[in-house]
């Protein structure tokens, strides 16, 4: 096994002391970086995420042109549902479309938990590919769907503002929704595990939609998988939830097996650190819109970020993914600004 070069990641997710923050950004991989939308030109995305030569270059692109501290590995979120039976689509402009949605018991049953390892093998595939091209430079991230964001694609079959689709299921079905939560949950542990085994140093759960729920509905249907999830990987290598909007879940959150938590923007870092009582890592949570600010502005605020979270364990990162629109030299200043930083005289007392 390569030894890392660069392991400020996996130390900051130990609760290592580090010289500096690490710092990626949620998304990095595709979206905004000419030499991808060149690639998307002539290949269609699925056939981006199932062909490990071209995931491993997506991949790599950011960690290559823009210096961040680790990859995160190019796929989506979605091949979860797929692994399961269920049809996919993704058509530019439009987003995810599942044509056949789940809305029965007999639907639920129908769909399979036993097929990751199988037909997931170009995603298994592609870490081996891209940890061996990596040749120990930075860390590598694996990711899955929160169980929750997961449910609300399966039952609505397209993106939607408010999910109420979803929630009406589970508000009204609720022993086929924890049905169906459970069944994602068991996949995407296994999912998980398999990832790790094939390269990934670290995984994420992203859990896009979890600020959809009440503090009340988030306990019980998100709050529960994600435990079972981090309880799971929890002798396997770090977990990092990110169940986005769902600040009120801080403190429950930093009592779980995860390794880290995501933050989005609608926090201050400050009431996020007091919420979790630096129990456990934090990782955020700029506006990815800031970065459309000019560079001096995105540099003032990125050193307020890391004075306002302390430099220890802490991941510098956006609060959602990046969109599409920002131009590559202020992605750059965003992780440059990581890499200078210096710690004021009076920073944070984390
Ligand atoms: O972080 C990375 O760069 C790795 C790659 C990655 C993709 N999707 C590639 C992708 C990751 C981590 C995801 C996760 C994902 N996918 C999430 C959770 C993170 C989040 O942003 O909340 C969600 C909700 C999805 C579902 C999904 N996939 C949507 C809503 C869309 C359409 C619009 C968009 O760009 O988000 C996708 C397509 C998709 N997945 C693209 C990329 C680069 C854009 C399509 C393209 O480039 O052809």
């Amino acid at each position: 096994m390569t030894t890392l070069k660069n392991d400020l990641l996996l130390r900051a997710l130990r609760r290592e002391k580090v010289e500096r923050p690490p710092v990626w950004m949620m998304r990095q991989a595709g979206r905004y970086l000419p030499d991808y939308l060149k690639l998307k030109e002539k290949y269609d995305f699925f056939t981006r995420v199932q062909t490990p030569e071209l995931a491993c270059a997506i991949t790599l692109q950011p960690v290559d042109q823009v210096g961040v501290d680790a990859a995160i590995i190019f796929s989506d979120i979605l091949v979860i549902p797929q692994a399961m039976g269920m049809e996919v689509l993704m058509e530019e402009g439009k987003g995810p479309s599942l044509p056949e949605v789940i809305q029965t018991q007999k639907d639920i049953d129908a769909l399979r938990t036993d097929g990751a390892e199988e037909s997931l093998k170009y995603v298994f595939d592609a870490l081996s590919l891209t940890k061996r091209e990596l040749n120990g430079k930075v860390p590598l991230i694996g990711f899955a769907g929160a169980p929750w964001t997961i449910l609300c694609y399966m039952i609505e079959g397209k993106g939607s503002k408010t999910w109420d689709k979803a929630k009406q299921f589970a508000y009204t079905e609720p022993r086929l929704a924890h049905r169906l939560l459970q069944k994602i949950t068991d996949i995407t542990v296994h999912y998980l595990k398999a990832q790790v085994k094939a390269g990934a140093d670290t995984v994420q759960v992203f859990d896009s939609w979890a600020g959809s729920l009440s503090p009340a509905d988030f306990k019980t249907f998100a709050q529960p998988y994600l435990f079972q999830i981090a309880d799971a990987l929890k002798e396997t290598a770090p977990v990092i939830l990110f169940p986005k909007g769902s600040w009120y879940a801080l403190k429950d959150l930093a009592e779980s097996n995860a390794s880290g938590i995501g933050i989005d923007w609608t926090i201050s870092p400050k009431m996020a650190r007091e919420f979790t009582g630096n129990k456990i890592t934090l990782q955020g949570n700029f506006d990815p819109a800031k970065l459309l600010a000019p560079v001096s502005e995105i540099k003032k605020a990125v050193k307020k970020m890391i004075d306002d979270f302390g430099m220890q364990n802490y991941i510098a990162n956006l609060g959602h993914g990046i969109t599409p629109n920002v131009p590559v030299d202020h992605a750059k200043a965003f992780v440059e600004a990581v890499k200078e930083y210096e710690p004021s005289v009076v920073s944070s007392q984390w």
